[in-house]
C-alpha cells in the first residue's frame, strides 16, 4: 500500500505520520507535552487516563519507546500491555485486521513498532481504538514529535532554523521531512548516493516546501550555519546484515568536532538513540557541550504523554 495515499489512520485519531496532524496541532501537543514536563518536575499527579488501557505491539527492540509509553500511561494513571509477536503472530498466527477487531475490544489505544509501514496503516484501518506508530521502516513520528518540541524549549524557531539531517535517509529523516510541511524550517538532508530518502515520501514534500528541503553530498558544506545537526544509526533495526558496508559508505558522514566547528555557535548536535558511538557520531561530540541527546531522550516521555491524552481522553 503506497504510503502517500493511505499515510493517514484518521479513522479513529490514529497517529502513524506527522502529516496525520495540522501545525496546530503539534503546536498543542508541543504546550502539552511542556505542561506535563512541568506539573512532573512540580510532582503533581493527575489521573487523566485512569481505567484506560494502551496495548503496545513490538517486533523490534526498544529502550526509549517502550519505557517513555509506559511510564507515561503509568504516569497517567492507565496502565499498558506489552506485545511481542511470540504472542500475537501478527498476520501469520492471526489477520492484521482480525487483531485490531479483538484488541479494540480490550484495550483503549494500540502501539505498534514493525517493519512494513503497510502493517501499521492496515491496523489502524481495522481498529476502532487509535493507533499510534512506534516506528516502521518508513517513519517515526514520535521520535520527530519529541523532537521538535526539545528543540523549540531549547530556544529554536521552528520557522527559520536550518536543521541538518546527516547519514541515512532513514525512518526518521522521513519524519523530519514530513514535519518540514508543517513549519517553515530549512532541512538539508546530507547521505551518500543511493541513501535518499524514498520518493514517495521526498517527492510529496519537496513538491510542498519547494527550496527548502535541500539534498546535500558534502557534510562541511551542509553543515555551515545549522542551527541543529541530527543523525540516526548508519544501519536501522533490520538492516544488521548491511552494518559493515555502510561504515565503509557513510564514514565521512560522520558528526565529529570539525563537523560542529563549521555550524553555529549554538547549535544543537541530536540523535534519537540507541547511538554507535564511534560511528556516526563521535564520544566528544556527543558528551559535548552542544549535544543535547539526553534532553530528547527524556522529552520522549513529555511528548508521549501529550499524544496519549489527545489520542485517548
Ligand atoms: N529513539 C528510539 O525510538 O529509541 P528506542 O528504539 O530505544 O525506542
Ligand atoms: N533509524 C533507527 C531509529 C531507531 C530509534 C532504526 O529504525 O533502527
Amino acid at each position: 500500500m503506497a504510503y502517500a495515499s493511505a499515510g493517514t489512520g484518521r479513522r479513529a485519531g490514529s497517529l502513524l505520520s506527522i502529516k496525520d496532524l495540522s501545525r496546530v496541532e503539534i503546536q498543542e501537543l508541543i504546550t502539552l507535552a511542556a505542561k506535563k514536563k512541568r506539573e512532573l518536575m512540580e510532582g503533581k499527579v493527575s489521573a487523566d487516563l485512569a481505567g484506560k488501557t494502551l496495548g503496545l505491539i513490538f517486533h523490534k527492540p526498544s529502550l526509549r519507546t517502550k519505557v517513555s509509553f509506559e511510564a507515561g500511561m503509568a504516569q497517567l494513571g492507565g496502565s499498558s500491555i506489552y506485545l511481542t509477536d511470540k504472542e500475537i503472530g501478527l498476520g501469520r498466527r492471526e489477520s492484521v485486521g482480525d487483531v485490531a477487531r479483538v484488541l479494540s475490544r480490550y484495550v483503549d489505544g494500540i502501539m505498534i513498532r514493525t517493519f512494513s509501514h503497510a502493517v501499521a496503516v492496515d491496523l489502524a484501518r481495522e481498529a476502532s481504538v487509535p493507533v499510534i506508530n512506534g516506528l516502521t521502516d518508513l517513519l517515526h513520528p514520535c521520535q520527530v514529535l519529541s523532537d521538535i518540541f526539545t528543540a523549540s524549549e531549547k530556544g529554536k524557531n521552528l520557522d527559520s532554523m536550518t536543521v541538518l539531517f546527516i547519514g541515512d535517509g532513514n525512518n526518521v529523516c522521513n519524519s523530519w521531512l514530513n514535519a518540514a510541511t508543517r513549519f517553515g524550517f530549512t532541512l538539508r538532508v546530507c547521505v551518500p548516493e543511493g541513501h535518499e530518502p524514498p520518493a514517495e515520501v521526498m517527492g510529496p514534500v519537496a513538491q510542498e516546501v519547494g527550496s527548502r528541503v535541500e539534498l546535500h553530498r558534502e557534510p562541511l558544506r551542509a553543515a555551515q550555519g545549522a542551527d541543529v545537526i541530527y543523525t540516526d544509526v548508519w544501519a536501522s533495526m533490520g538492516q544488521e546484515e548491511e552494518a559493515e558496508a555502510r561504515k565503509k559508505t557513510f564514514a565521512a558522514f560522520r558528526v565529529d568536532d570539525g563537523l560542529v566547528a563549521v555550524a553555529k555557535p549554538d547549535c544543537l548536535v541530536m540523535h534519537c538513540l540507541p547511538a554507535h558511538r564511534g560511528d556516526e557520531i563521535t564520544d566528544s561530540v556527543m558528551d559535548g557541550a552542544r549535544s543535547v541527546v539526553f534532553d530528547q531522550a527524556e522529552n520522549r516521555l513529555h511528548m508521549q504523554k501529550a499524544i496519549l491524552l489527545r489520542l485517548m481522553s
